[in-house]
């Protein structure tokens, strides 16, 4: 299976999974920048396409340029990762990535969520305030996670990507 694995990542969490995952597929890796630079007919080559991007407010950052080519690409295995900050087992995880796609992609493309961190020197300084306003509102409501998210931390792991795994070898 020839697969391409395409990612946006801020502050690094979604690279290291992007390359995790081209490394187990043996596949080939690039940003969205490198991907917006080819012709179309480039990712005809491909069995598998993925995308990975950031959770920034329950959305994957930058989805747009692979969802619109989404149904152009049916036949192919098709797979969306999110990264964020809340671990895996969140409550609010199946709630996000149920809204990813609209009816008609959910009958040809899948989205995964793997836990990332938080990288607060690598972040940008508009994002680096809106995270502490959100960490001191959180604190109010559940001091733990509140605590949690007002410093960095890594959570990644490749075994969450496990189950993307799983779902591109499936025979279609
Ligand atoms: C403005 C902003 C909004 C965010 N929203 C979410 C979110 O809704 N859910 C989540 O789990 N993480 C959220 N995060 C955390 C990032 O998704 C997380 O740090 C991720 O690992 C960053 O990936 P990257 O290193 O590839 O940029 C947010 C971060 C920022 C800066």
């Amino acid at each position: 299976m020839k697969s391409l694995v395409v990612y946006t990542s801020q502050t690094g969490f979604t690279e290291q999974y992007a390359t995790w995952l081209s490394e187990k597929l043996n596949g080939q890796i690039m940003t969205l920048d490198e991907a917006k630079g080819r012709v179309s007919a480039f990712f005809e080559n491909f069995d598998a396409l993925i995308y990975g991007g950031w959770a920034m407010a329950g959305k994957i950052q930058k989805a747009d340029w692979f969802l619109e080519r989404l149904d152009g690409w049916k036949g192919k295995k098709l797979a969306l990762f999110m990264v964020g900050a809340s671990p895996n087992e969140s409550p609010d995880v199946p709630v996000v990535l149920e809204q990813i796609l609209d009816e008609n992609q959910k009958q040809y493309a899948r989205v995964f969520y793997c836990q990332g961190g938080l990288n607060y020197d690598k972040m940008s300084l508009l994002n680096k305030i809106v995270m502490k306003i959100f960490a001191g509102v959180m604190k109010k409501k559940n001091p733990e996670a509140g605590e949690m998210v007002s410093k960095s931390y890594n959570i990644a792991d490749p075994k969450y990507l496990d189950p993307l795994i799983a779902y591109l070898k499936e025979v279609k």
